[in-house]
């Protein structure tokens, strides 16, 4: 399973590429306000700097709504970098988009997934991933997990080449899950991936050691 990171943070987007660990970055516009940028100057910038780092896919989501304004948009931003993979919402104007930037080979990302029938048109269209969110279903007390292992499956029976690209993960635990669903990515923030490192076998083992070492010094 791949990971992509579910940030615009610069810092972060680092920290894990220094890990060795990042496939890809998904952002969208709340992640993007909640850095501060504004503009579309300030937009374009942040996404040649992610391009720069990061060695896999980069979402970057529309903020039209209309398909005419969809594709404007989306070829800006496919522009900026071949990293770049257009994020458009599960609508009708976003499915038919979707359908414009495959024709094109163009990567793109459907978004804003929480029904079977939304991922089934996805892949119709040619989406490159699809976007199930798995948190924000949970939160509604439905089964965000669920839905993940419910498109793997119907996309390996019918032999679709999208990606599921688990969503909306808030924590350590949904990647697991995720993972045991058969997603082909999942995007988190970072401190639910390095919440996969935590065991307290590992910490008072490495005291243990640490200490044992000294002995020998
Ligand atoms: C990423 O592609 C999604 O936009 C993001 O995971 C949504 O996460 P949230 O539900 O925590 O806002």
């Amino acid at each position: 399973m791949k990971f992509f990171l579910d940030t615009a943070n610069i810092e972060q987007i680092r920290q894990a590429q220094e890990m060795g660990i990042l496939d890809g970055v998904t952002t969208n516009p709340s992640l993007m306000a909640k850095e501060g940028i504004k503009g579309k100057s300030e937009i374009m910038e942040r996404y040649r700097t992610i391009c720069s780092i990061v060695d896999g896919p980069v979402s970057a989501e529309v903020f039209a709504t209309d398909y005419d304004g969809m594709i404007r948009e989306g070829e800006e931003l496919a522009a900026i970098d071949p990293k770049i993979t257009v994020k458009l919402p599960c609508t009708k104007d976003g499915i038919k988009a979707v359908k414009y930037f495959s024709g094109k080979n163009i990567k793109t990302n459907c978004t804003l997934v929480f029904s079977i029938g939304q991922a089934l048109l996805a892949a119709k269209a040619g989406a490159t991933f699809v976007s199930p969110f798995v948190g924000r279903l949970d939160d509604i007390c439905e089964d965000g997990v669920g839905l993940v292992a419910h498109i793997v499956n119907i996309y390996n029976y019918y032999g679709f080449q999208t990606q599921v690209l688990a969503a909306s993960i808030r924590n350590t635990n949904h990647i697991i899950r995720c993972m045991d669903a058969g997603a082909d990515v999942a995007t988190c923030p970072l401190p639910a991936i390095e919440g996969l490192l935590k065991h307290p076998l590992t910490e008072s083992g490495l005291e243990t050691f640490v200490r044992d070492a000294e002995k020998m010094k």
